[in-house]
């Protein structure tokens, strides 16, 4: 908030939270209405959660190591005494939902999307906020490695129609509870011989879960990390002919990744593959969407034996490197004369609004003058002039702004004018 504002400084939005005002929000809506459009195609559907959810779902889901639930949620306890988070991230929500009203029933593949606010207690920066917004994306109960490829592509397209260039796609096996063991164990010795070399926190990561380490942003770790070894060495028969059969459909879609065995991601629950779309425009905070499979949380939380798979995008960082010219819109403002005149622009407004045509009457401006130069401020494409002789003729004068020209009619001859122009 700056110094002129009128408000209370108490009163400013909390720190790591922004409002998205009228002239950036119709790019918001434009990106959405994008998204929507694509992932239906490939045949996904909305499925809305709540934001409050109970603190085990994330402790659960998420994971009990992730810097997401060591750190970064926003956790409180309600007045009946149950301990309730801000969701942080959106996957255990949709695993939940599914398993409440056992979507895996019903006969359609189960493929949903969201958009909405998520939010994790970060240290603010360009790029990551406490309260940001995902699209997110999961498949459930598709083990075939073609579903990995084709999320991947989904995003590759998804970024190609908003015209998102530049971006670096990035992929790895993180393999699954059957390989995994073996190298978090070499991880430690490698980790525990270099110690001293780490930030409080590794040393911390160490005993809970090596893997962690390669989420920490200190320049010391992350230069330890890149001597540790790779866990596409450690992958079991399964694991590596699944991550072999990723990459061979990305190659199929002709889509250029590279292969990072860094790439861990920082929530624990991924199994096989994993993926990043990153993208030099957007500074530090440079990963665009991250995601990819989890074959275990439904067991985990009691369910069935059915696998997931998906990404979330980060709508602000998105926003942020798009270059949308949202469709500029063709206003008709409805000036007005005496109390006759208003009456009759409000129904010609209703009329007109009912046809499909924004209209624009203003109260309490004065004179025609004053209307005019209101409606040129605001970049009305028409004006349309309601006098007393208008209302007696039962013909109105409707001026096309650009143009400069009048043309009279009745309601429904301009109407006409009018939709024929905006089309
Ligand atoms: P994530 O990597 O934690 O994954 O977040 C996904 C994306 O959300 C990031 O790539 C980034 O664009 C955006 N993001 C994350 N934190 C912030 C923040 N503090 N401020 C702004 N943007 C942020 C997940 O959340 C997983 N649920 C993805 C997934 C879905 N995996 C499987 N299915």
């Amino acid at each position: 908030m700056s110094a002129e504002t009128p408000a209370k400084k108490e009163l400013a939005a909390i720190k790591g939270t922004k409002d998205v005002l009228p002239g950036e929000v119709e790019i918001w809506q434009a990106a959405e209405a994008a998204i929507k459009r694509l992932v239906e195609l490939y045949g996904y559907h909305e499925l809305r959660a709540p934001v409050i959810e109970p603190t085990e779902l994330f402790e659960k889901g998420t994971g009990e190591t992730s810097d997401v639930v060591t750190k970064e949620m926003y956790t409180f306890t309600d007045k009946g005494g149950r301990s309730i988070t801000l969701r942080p991230e959106y996957t255990p929500s949709m695993a939940r939902a599914i398993l409440e009203h056992r979507l895996d029933l019903r006969p359609e593949p189960m493929r949903y999307y969201f958009i909405g606010p998520m939010f994790r207690y970060d240290k603010p920066q360009k790029g990551r906020y406490r309260q940001f917004h995902q699209l997110d994306i999961e498949v459930f109960n598709e083990k075939d490695p073609a579903v990995d490829a084709e999320i991947i592509e989904m995003a590759d397209a998804l970024l190609q129609t908003l015209g998102v260039d530049g971006t670096e796609t990035l992929v790895n096996s993180v393999g699954c509870r059957a390989c995994r063991p073996a190298y978090s164990r070499d991880l430690r010795l490698h980790a525990e011989q270099v110690r001293d070399k780490l930030c409080s926190d590794c040393q911390r990561k160490i005993a809970v879960n090596p893997l962690r380490i390669f989420d920490c942003k200190v320049d010391g770790c992350r230069d330890q990390a890149a001597r540790f070894p790779k866990i596409t060495e450690y992958l079991c028969a399964e694991c590596r002919e699944h991550f072999g059969q990723v990459l061979s459909y990305l190659d199929l879609y002709k889509i250029t990744y590279r292969v990072e065995p860094n790439l861990v991601r920082g929530l624990d629950y991924y199994t096989k593959t994993t993926f990043e779309i990153v993208s030099g425009k957007l500074g530090a905070q440079n990963a665009l969407l991250g995601g990819g499979r989890y074959d275990d949380m439904m067991k985990d939380f009691g369910g069935p034996d059915i696998c997931g798979n998906g990404f979330a995008l980060g709508m602000e960082r998105l926003i942020s490197i798009l270059n949308i010219e949202p469709d500029k819109k063709k206003i008709l403002y409805i000036a007005h004369l005496g109390e006759p005149g208003k009456r009759k622009a409000l129904e010609l407004a209703r009329h007109f609004r009912r046809n499909g045509v924004e209209c624009l009457v203003e109260f309490g401006t004065k004179g025609f003058k004053a209307q005019f130069g209101r409606a040129n401020k605001l970049g009305a494409a028409w004006v349309l002039i309601v006098g007393e002789d208008e209302i007696r003729k039962g013909l109105f004068q409707l001026k096309d702004m650009a143009a400069g020209t009048q043309t009279e009619g009745t309601a429904a001859d301009l109407l006409k004018i009018i939709q024929d122009k905006k089309i």
